[in-house]
């Protein structure tokens, strides 16, 4: 078995889908914890959830960014499929330079156990951008077809099995 298996992922199986849930559902719940906190909600652990799990966030999102980056790195160049592809990488670096820059600034307000609205805005801001390159995450695997490898009639034991299945090389843009 290749090495590039612990960034690649299988043939069917590919890393960087599970870890991006993982991701996600953190910055989902930062987020709801941040808008319960500013609704009052039960302030001072609100506050606590919504900045912890922030943090949790950005260190899943290392792992996930650099899977990510490893499949972008065998798309060709200039085709719609690595357009779309570097678009969702840039919108989610833009995505964590919000949220390292609102776990930065906002540190003040967890030991307050108060969230501020600046703190507030920029938790929603991030989570819009973070949202829109999901939506291209999307497009990637399911209008491109990435790493899609559809085998409609793969016995069920095979499609589950971690064996070898034939995958399409990216570079022709499907
Ligand atoms: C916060 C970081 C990131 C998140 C949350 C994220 C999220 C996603 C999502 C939701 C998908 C669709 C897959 C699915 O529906 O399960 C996807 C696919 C993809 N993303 Fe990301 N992404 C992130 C960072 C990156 C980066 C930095 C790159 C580098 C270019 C990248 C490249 C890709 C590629 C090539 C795919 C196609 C399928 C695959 O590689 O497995 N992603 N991403």
């Amino acid at each position: 078995m290749r090495l590039s298996v612990l960034w690649r992922g299988l043939a069917g199986h590919p890393i960087h889908p599970p870890l991006t849930d993982v991701t996600l559902g953190a910055y989902t719940l930062s987020t709801a914890f941040a808008l319960l906190s500013r609704l009052g909600v039960s302030d001072d652990n609100t506050t606590t959830v919504w900045w912890l799990v922030l943090v949790a966030g950005l260190a899943t999102t290392v792992p996930t960014a650099l899977t990510g980056f490893a499949d972008w790195l065998d798309i060709q160049r200039g085709t719609p499929l690595w357009r779309t592809a570097t678009a969702h990488m840039s919108a989610m670096l833009i995505a964590t330079i919000f949220f390292a820059i609102t776990a930065g600034a906002g540190h003040g307000d967890y030991v307050d156990g108060t969230i501020s609205g600046a703190s507030l805005v920029l938790t929603l801001v991030g989570y819009v951008v973070l949202v829109a390159g999901g939506w291209l995450g999307g497009s990637i695997v399911f209008v491109h077809g990435m790493r899609v490898l559809n085998l409609v009639d793969e016995p069920a034991r095979r499609a589950a099995a971690p064996v070898e299945h034939p995958e399409k090389k990216e570079a022709e843009g499907s």
